[in-house]
Formats: C-alpha cells, structure tokens, sequence
C-alpha cells in the first residue's frame, strides 16, 4: 500500500521517525498525496541521480508536476494570477537552457571570493546584533533577535535596500515568511514586497551602482519584470533558511558541550561543523525538492514513467546509512560536505557560500561573545515548525 504523506517531524533532531523505515524499505517508494500519487526518493545515491536533472523537469507547468498534490481542491483563480505574475525571474523553477541563463549570469554574485568581501560587513551586522543581546537584561530570545536579525540585514546589504527602509522591508518579509500562520496576511505581505522591489529595481535602473542589482542591470540582459523576479528569489531563498538553521545549530551545539568546547579550542574546525550541521538538520526537505520525469527512466532499479511525479526526501538522503555512518549522531568533525542540505546538481544551492559564511560567523561569534550561553526550555517543550515547509524553531529562549 502507498504511503500517505506528508508526514511531519516530531522532535528538533531528527527528520520524520517514518524516513528510517521508507529508506530501508526501497530507495523509491510510493506515496499518496490528497491530489494523487507520487515517487519518493529515500536514499542518497538516488536523491543525486534525481537532483542532477536529466529526465527530469522541476517546473510547476510540467505535466504530472506533483506541487498541487498537496490539496484535493484546486488553486483559487485569484492565487493563480498573481502566481502567474511572480513567475518571471523565478528560476529555481525553470528547466534548462532557460535556466541556464539567469545561473549564468548570477554565479559571479555568489563565488567563494565575492563571499569573502561580504565577510566583513556579516561580521559587523553579527557583532551589532550581540551588542544588543548584551545590552540587556541577560535573557533573550534568539530566533528574532538573531536568528532572522541577521540574513535580514545581509540580504538588505546584498540586495541594496538602503538602510532607512530596512524596517518596511523587514517587517513584511516577517509577515511574508510566518504566511503559514496566516495565509492572507501573508499573501498581502508578498504583493507589498513585490512591488517595493518593482520600484527598487526601477530606481536602480535609473542610476545603476556597482552593487549586484546593478551589475545584473549593466549586463543588459534581464528585463525589468525579471530583474524584480530574481531579487524576489534571492530575498525568500536567502532568507528564511538561513534563519531558521542559525538557532537550531545554535541549540545543536549548545546540547553537545564537549564539541562546542572543542571548537572554540580550535575555530578552524567552524566550516566543517557547519556542513554537519545543515546535514543534520536538513531543514529544507522534499517541498523543494518537487520533480517530475519527462523521459521514461529507472531509478533505483525502478521504472519511473514518464510524467510521474517525484519527492526527494533530502531529510531522508542525509541520514543515509549507506553513505553517512551512525547518520543520526551529530559529530561536527565528521566531514559531511557531500550531503544534500543544499540540493545537487543544476538547481544546486546559489547562496551556499553566502549561506556558510553566515553561519560560521553566527555561530562561532555567539559562543565567543557569551560562553555562558545556555537554553531555558526543554527540548520537548521548544515550539516548532512541525508542519511548516522549511524546519525551525518559532522560538529559542536563552540566557546567560
Ligand atoms: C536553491 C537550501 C541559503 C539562494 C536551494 C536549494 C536548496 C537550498 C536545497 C535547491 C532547491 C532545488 O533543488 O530545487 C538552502 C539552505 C540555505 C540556503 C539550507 C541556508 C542554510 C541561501 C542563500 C541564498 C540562496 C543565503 C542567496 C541569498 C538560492 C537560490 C536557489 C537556491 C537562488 C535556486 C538555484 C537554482 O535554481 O539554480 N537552496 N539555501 N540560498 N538557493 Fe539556497
């Protein structure tokens, strides 16, 4: 019988307590959904052959594409336009060559080298940030006030929302993210930002500078409707993933003292702690790792035809045993660079250098800051995004 998904996480640690019983089961399973039935991909080597693309389409208008599964009913007319409209520029959900195109153009934005320019002013932001925590009572709570603080502020810098209009922009972003809460606030918060960014872009466009909106402009080769398509990506891409690993690693680390001592002995020991802990966590599963096949193929052994639709449990692929020995332990010097935490292949994470610097900073600036750091809640008592798209905590109360 197929599986019936979604199913939901039920601790900070550990993906669904189902993963380990599918992986096991076959490295692609059949699940049912409220629209219809999809492929789920359990394990890592399949995981990478799906993520590599060939066969394989991640666009919402392919058909058999499984991203409207999740609801029996279909979208509201008004929804779908203005899905529509938000379409242009959107290119984690294009195919090649169209693709290619707006990649090509975007990887020089986010090198190693261009990333390490940008390393100062994180610095700067992560120090302001705990100056404040500082500055008060010796209680704080780290998911706002840190957490989403911080890819806040270095989106706005990469972006070039000047500085006098962070607080708009902050707060409907807030609003846009917590749209799980509540759908219309949420949905009214997006039309806002869109059309701030619309003007942002036309401003740019008039006086480009040497920022990375301008140099996407000065290349001549994204119209205005995509420009604002693709700054609206880098903003919900960049943002609340970024966000929500800052405070799960942080309460990672403070749950496994003797590691985090050792990497304040040692900071060269961050960068590699940081890929264990996007393994670890694997916030970002299957909703956006939604595929269909466009050729018939096998995969795992299995006959996947074409037009069916595809879920890569990337939860699921970084705890692979036949890849990651004792998967469930978090062992910060294990060497995990080659999980799935940022995809694989063609839609391969753009930000992940960005994304490591910021929290490498984060976190090794945190513990250095306050070493007494400490949680003030059980983990069982934590709240969290159980039945979100991408896995946080709502809240992390700390002390020092
Ligand atoms: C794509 C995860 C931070 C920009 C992706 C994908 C994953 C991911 C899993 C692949 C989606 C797919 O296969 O369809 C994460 C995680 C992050 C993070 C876990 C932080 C911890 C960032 C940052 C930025 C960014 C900071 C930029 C400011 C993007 C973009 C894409 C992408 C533009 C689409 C790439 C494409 O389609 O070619 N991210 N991301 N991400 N990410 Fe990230």
């Amino acid at each position: 019988m197929a599986q019936s998904f979604p199913v939901q996480r039920t601790c900070p640690f550990a993906p669904p307590p189902e993963y380990e019983r599918l992986r096991e089961q076959a490295p692609l399973v059949r699940a049912s959904l409220p629209g219809g039935e999809v492929w789920l991909v359990t394990r890592h080597a399949e995981a990478q052959q799906v993520l590599m693309g060939a066969g394989i389409s991640t666009n919402p208008a392919t058909p058999g594409h499984p991203n409207h599964l999740l609801s029996a009913e279909p979208l509201m007319p008004e929804r779908l336009e203005a899905l529509e409209q938000t379409a242009v520029g959107h290119f984690i959900d294009l195919d090649p060559p169209a693709h290619t195109r707006f990649r090509r153009l975007l990887i020089p934005e986010f090198t190693v080298r261009r990333v390490k320019e940008l390393r100062p002013g994180i610095q700067r932001f992560t120090d302001q940030l705990i100056d404040d925590l500082l500055a008060g009572d010796g209680e704080a709570e780290l998911v706002e006030a840190f957490g989403l603080a911080l890819p806040s502020l270095v989106i706005c810098q990469l972006l070039g929302v000047p500085y006098a209009e962070h607080e708009f922009f902050q707060s409907r972003t807030r609003l846009m993210l917590s749209a799980a809460k509540d759908p219309k606030a949420g949905f009214a918060a997006m039309m806002e930002i869109r059309s701030y960014l619309d003007e942002l872009v036309t401003r740019a466009e008039a006086s480009p500078e040497d920022d990375l909106l301008g140099r996407l402009i000065n290349t001549g080769q994204l119209t205005h409707d995509e420009l604002a398509g693709v700054i609206f990506l880098l903003l919900v891409a960049g943002h609340e993933t970024t966000a929500n690993m800052i405070p799960l690693a942080a309460l990672t680390l403070m749950r496994h003292p003797d590691q985090l001592a050792a990497l304040r002995a040692d900071p060269s020991g961050w960068p590699m702690a940081v890929d264990e802990l996007l393994r670890y966590h694997s916030i970002v599963d299957w909703v956006a790792f939604d595929r269909v096949a466009t050729e018939d193929q096998k995969i795992g052994g299995q006959l996947v035809r074409k037009g069916e639709g595809i879920f890569v449990l990337g939860a699921s692929a970084n705890r692979d045993e036949r890849v990651f020995e004792r998967p469930d332990e978090f062992d910060a010097a294990r060497g995990a660079r080659h999980h799935v935490a940022f995809g694989y292949g063609v839609h391969q994470c753009l930000g992940q250098n960005l994304a490591r610097a910021e929290l490498e900073i984060a976190l090794r600036t945190l513990f250095e800051r306050i070493p007494t750091l400490r949680v003030t809640m059980a983990d069982e008592d934590l709240p969290a995004k159980y039945d979100g798209f991408i896995f946080g905590l709502t809240a992390l109360p700390v002390a020092w």
